[in-house]
């Protein structure tokens, strides 16, 4: 898990040396063309950190970002905007996304269609145990726990606002859904006849180590969008939503 770790940190951290690095290369040519504003040099700079993190193979949407970062900063310094408001911007996001720095799992939601293939999908009479894994705003829980009174659901949450807002909404549900603040790594799965994930391509392989490890002979895991990669799923379901996505489910 420790390698796990570091490996998912990897990617801000190589974003940062590549900054320092164009800075590096482009700092001497500033002497020879000193007619240059600060700002197109700026514009070099981010040009030359996207361009390295292009042949270095990050993931796509570390370009803009790598194009983008340095002009940024000239610009709002230009501006005279007050720091404040980055380090307010920067609050509400980690309430938002937690550590998705980290873990690579930003916040986006089940679809309706999602909840409604799983709808079908749930036992209709038999008492069941249900997790999401990174329950998000409890949206999905929500909506399952009303359908199904036969199922207790769980949910794991490790970013703040989406668990406020989920414990809110718990407050008004049945009792047969409970949510908790936390990380999903440390949950055991052995308890539950069905494990759901809406995540990222990058933790599933881990995932599934840790599912099949955990969850008992005959239970299900199912994920939404990201395939386990190299273990073929015993059913995929194609959901008709705005990302086209699938359901991908796995016997243990
Ligand atoms: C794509 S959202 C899915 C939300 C919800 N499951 C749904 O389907 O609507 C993924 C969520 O997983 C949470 N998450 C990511 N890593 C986590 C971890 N290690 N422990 C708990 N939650 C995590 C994120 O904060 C995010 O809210």
């Amino acid at each position: 898990m420790q390698t796990c770790i570091k490996n998912k940190q990897k990617p801000a951290l190589l974003a940062l040396l590549i900054q320092l690095t164009a800075l590096t290369l482009i700092f001497p040519l500033i002497a020879y063309y000193p007619s240059f504003s600060i700002l197109e040099w700026a514009i070099f700079h981010g040009i030359v950190a996207a361009f390295l993190s292009y042949i270095i193979k990050m993931a796509i949407w570390w370009i803009p970002i790598q194009l983008c970062f340095m002009p940024a900063i000239v610009v709002t310094h230009t501006i005279g905007l007050s720091p404040i408001w980055f380090a307010l911007a920067f609050g509400v996001l980690i309430l938002i996304y937690g550590k998705t720095y980290q873990t690579q799992v930003p916040l986006y939601l089940s679809s309706n269609q999602a909840t409604e293939v799983l709808t079908t999908l749930l036992p209709q009479k038999k008492n069941f145990t249900f997790m999401d894994l990174g329950c998000g705003c409890g949206g999905l829980l929500s909506k399952l726990s009303k359908t199904h009174a036969n199922g207790i659901f769980h949910g794991i949450e490790a970013a703040l606002l989406p668990y406020f807002i989920s414990r809110i909404r718990n407050l008004f549900v049945q009792p047969n859904y409970k949510i908790q603040l936390g990380d999903l790594w440390k949950q055991n799965l052995s308890h539950y006849d069905i494990v759901y994930a809406y995540l990222s391509p990058v933790p599933m392989k881990s995932l599934w180590k840790k599912a099949s490890l955990e969850m008992r002979p005959g239970s299900f895991f199912i994920s939404n969008t990201f395939m386990v990669p190299g273990i073929k799923p015993d059913k995929c379901i194609k959901l008709n939503d705005f990302s086209d996505a699938t359901l991908y489910i796995w016997r243990i």
